[in-house]
């Protein structure tokens, strides 16, 4: 059987493969008369590509045929990638380093022993986060080195050496990788924002020996300070390379600077520079330096304010401060810029067509959306000091906590101290009498605060309104692997006795929709029986219809069976879930699935992309089909899920259906605790572990029939929710009012409770859901 399927599929290919060869040999001639210069396709530019050199291609004899003959294409220049035809170009392995694509700057930071927990520590903190790679070399090693600093040390015990040995560390390992380099101590403090700017604005093909100039000698050349920071271009350090050796027996007796000065000087011949392109480096040196008595005047001279590098630091803590004061200077900058663009956007508003009132609030930040439908307006929520009113629709009060409480606690305040700095800090203390918000998708969230305010002088209350706005931020992308449409997906469907007609209503499913369309899936039934002695089998019919399936063609395979015994009273969720994945491979991608769903080919595509091993699991909102003798008022009820507000509903408490990778769940378990194990429930396991990001979505090609939830039931794996799910799974609050009302009609009864909402839900459980039944 097999057999004979394995030739009937590969026989396509075959003729395919045949085709192509034949369409390949016909069409060639042709292609080649037609080459020109304008018509040459991508195709033939890429074997160019392979060629080692167009130019060679026309002289080469016949026996190294060219792979295309270049006709009517003149060559404008000869291209010479090798010098030598004979020898078999190498490809580097990325693209980067074919194309010559380099990071930015590398940054060797000289420290000793005694000062790499603190001086290096220092400028780790106050720099590392701006460079593309920092690293800190010392001569000798040292015991305790800080987490997350690239230490390298040498053996050489004398530190007038340590530049030199850097500059051989730094030519066996990263000779190629970096543009620039730039050489410190750690009693430098820089800018390392500046620096950044300085280097990316300098064109790469220069020569660049830039730095900190302080040695001027009468016939030597110009010689820049390790302390001040020197800056060397890709190409020097290739040029200070070949001579490296030189350096090693000939550097004088003379300070660290001096003698890495000679050693480029000599390999080079360039000068250290102030200048590097058309840019400057600025650098400030200070003596005896004690910031607290000192930065009054600093801040007034011009050139500290602009240097890029201040040296040498007498401790690490002037070497925050330092960084505190750029911090702040340019903080004001910034400020003083939000400033002049806000003028300047008043100003503009002039000319447009509405004028001064086509400026929306806060300026800059996007005007609120004008709602064209009523449904499109976007609801004010009221809140006050500990709860929030009608948040959507189906509470009307919900206690403020966690992150909104602090949300709401932080406005009040910034409002408060607002107010007091109008108003010449006036007010003692403040009440909240009215609170609203709205989330505004393209501004962010939006207040409105009616405060009383305490008078402190005349202990009188004023009432005051205030409008919020906490503006959204920059929007980040989060960089996702790339996934196949085409992996495996293992579908778990858990079936348990009450199941059994959902199940084959499932079994249905998954022929029509995975096992006809050829879809790289597998069902896996676990059929769960309680631990007891039974009777009968009672899913006979199910193992029937599997047997009936898997006997047709193509579905070899396709569907596994277990049956796993479990005491239903005493099975925990976690304990479940490792019964069924230990019965796969850590790289299997598993989708739990239930047996009332509609199985979509969308859906299951959708598991493909947005599960992703080791970085994201999915768990889809599914949606819900209403009880449907209650949602349809009339029969026949359909048999599919429609997907509509009035038909069902997306449950956003649900999270029975995900998909993970098992090696992401064997990770995840591991963290927890026994008693964890107990209470958990999946999502809080995932939630816990952090290290996985949880995509959840609305998912529309998920809908499921209407299920009967029984929250005390023995295997009760619904999750906390459960009673709230089972209320809200009936119907649309309209729907069961209406159909209150009609019930009270009927039974000529008048309940005094009618309009209040606890009520209503305690109502419905008995004998509204009596009649419904009734009449059903
Ligand atoms: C040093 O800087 C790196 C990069 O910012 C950071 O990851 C690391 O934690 C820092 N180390 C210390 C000890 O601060
Ligand atoms: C340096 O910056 C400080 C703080 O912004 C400022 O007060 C001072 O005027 C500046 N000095 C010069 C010379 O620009
Ligand atoms: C920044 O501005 C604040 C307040 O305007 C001022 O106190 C502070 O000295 C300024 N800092 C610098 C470094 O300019
Ligand atoms: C805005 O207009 C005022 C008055 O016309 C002018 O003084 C100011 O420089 C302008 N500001 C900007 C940023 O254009
Ligand atoms: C199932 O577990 C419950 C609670 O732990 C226990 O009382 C009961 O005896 C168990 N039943 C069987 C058949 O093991
Ligand atoms: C739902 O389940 C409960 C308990 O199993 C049962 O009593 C009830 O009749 C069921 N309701 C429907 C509509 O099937």
């Amino acid at each position: 059987m097999i057999h004979y399927h394995g030739i009937r599929s590969l026989l396509p290919v075959f003729i395919g493969i045949v085709l192509g060869f034949t369409l390949n040999v016909m069409v060639s001639p042709f292609l080649d008369e037609t080459c020109d210069p304008s018509t040459i396709g991508q195709e033939q530019l890429v074997k160019l590509r392979e060629t080692k050199s167009l130019y060679e291609n026309e002289k080469t004899s016949e026996s190294e045929k060219p792979t295309v003959k270049v006709k009517n294409y003149e060559i404008p220049q000869p291209l010479k990638i090798e010098s030598n035809p004979n020898k078999k170009p190498v490809r580097p392995r990325f693209v980067a380093t074919e194309l010559g694509i380099r990071e930015k700057l590398f940054v060797a930071v000289l420290t000793s022993q005694d000062t790499v927990n603190s001086f290096a520590l220092a400028v780790n903190k106050t720099t590392a986060h701006y460079v593309t790679k920092q690293m800190y070399f010392s001569t000798s090693k040292s015991g305790n080195v800080p987490a997350g600093m690239p230490l390298v040390s040498f053996s050489d015990k004398n530190s007038k050496h340590l530049p030199l040995h850097v500059l051989k560390y730094i030519s066996e390992h990263f000779s190629h990788t970096y543009d620039y380099y730039m050489f410190i101590t750690d009693r430098t403090y820089i800018r390392a924002e500046k620096i950044i700017e300085l280097v990316s604005h300098i064109s790469i093909s220069e020569d660049i020996h830039m730095g900190a100039v302080n040695i001027h000698a009468e016939n030597n050349p110009d010689m820049c300070s390790l302390e001040g920071g020197v800056i060397i271009s890709q190409s020097v350090l290739q040029k200070v390379l070949a001579g490296l050796d030189w350096c090693l027996t000939n550097s004088p007796e003379a300070n660290p600077s001096k003698i890495f000065g000679q050693c480029l000087y000599h390999s080079t011949k360039l000068p250290c520079s102030k200048h590097g392109g058309d840019k400057e480096y600025r650098h400030y040196k200070v003596e005896d330096f004690d910031y607290d008595d000192d930065i009054t005047t600093l801040r007034e001279d011009g050139r500290f304010n602009s240097s890029f590098s201040v040296y040498p630091m007498p401790d690490d803590l002037s070497l925050f401060k330092v960084h505190r004061y750029f911090c702040q200077l340019e903080l004001n900058l910034t400020r003083q810029e939000i400033n002049k663009a806000k003028e300047s956007i008043i100003n503009l508003s002039y000319y447009t067509v509405d004028g001064i009132d086509s400026l929306s609030w806060p300026i800059g930040t996007p005007e609120a959306t004008r709602p064209k439908k009523r449904f499109d307006v976007i609801r004010w929520n009221y809140f006050t000091e500990s709860h929030v009113f009608f948040e959507d629709d189906f509470t009307n009060m919900s206690p403020l906590n966690g992150v909104d409480k602090q949300d709401v606690q932080e406005v009040l305040q910034t409002a408060f101290k607002r107010a007091n700095r109008l108003y010449d800090n006036k007010f003692s203390k403040f009440q909240l009498i009215n609170g609203y918000r709205r989330f505004e998708p393209s501004r962010g969230m939006e207040y409105q605060l009616d405060l009383k305010l305490r008078e402190k002088d005349t202990n009188s209350d004023v009432l005051k309104r205030f409008h919020l706005l906490r503006p959204l931020n920059k929007p980040e992308l989060v960089p996702m692997p790339y996934v196949t449409e085409t992996s495996q997906v293992f579908l778990i469907l858990p079936l348990f006795e009450k199941d059994v007609a959902d199940g084959l209503h499932f079994l249905g499913e998954f022929q029509r929709n995975a096992i006809q369309i050829k879809d790289n899936s597998v069902l896996c039934l676990y059929l769960i029986y309680k631990k007891e002695k039974f009777s009968s089998d009672p899913f006979v019919n199910v193992k029937s219809t599997v047997a009936s399936i898997t006997s047709q063609p193509n579905s070899n395979n396709k569907i596994m069976m277990k049956s796993v015994e479990m005491n239903l009273s005493s099975i925990k969720e976690m304990e479940f879930y490792d019964v069924i994945v230990s019965d796969f491979s850590a790289s299997t991608l598993v989708s739990m699935v239930t047996p009332g769903m509609e199985l979509e080919l969308d859906y299951i595509n959708r598991i493909r992309m947005n599960t992703i091993a080791g970085v994201q699991i999915y768990f889809p909102i599914s949606y819900w089909q209403y009880k449907p003798n209650l949602a349809y008022d009339q029969k026949p009820y359909p048999d599919m899920v429609e997907l509509t507000q009035k038909y069902g509903h997306f449950e956003p408490l649900s999270f029975f259906h995900c998909s993970f990778y098992v090696s992401d769940f064997q990770k995840a378990r591991r963290s927890l605790t026994a008693n964890e194990v107990k209470h958990f429930s999946l999502i809080d396991m995932f939630l816990k572990y952090q290290k996985l990001h949880i995509f959840r979505a609305a998912e529309p090609a998920l809908k499921n029939l209407w299920q009967n939830i029984t929250c005390n039931d023995e295997a009760n794996l619904q999750g906390e929710h459960c009673l709230e799910r089972r209320n809200q799974n009936l119907a649309t609050r309209a729907q069961l009012a209406k159909l209150l009302f009609e019930y009270n009609e009927e039974d000529e009864e008048v309940d005094d409770e009618d309009d209040d909402d606890e009520a209503e839900e305690a109502n419905f459980d008995k004998p509204f859901m009596m009649n419904a039944l009734h009449k059903g």
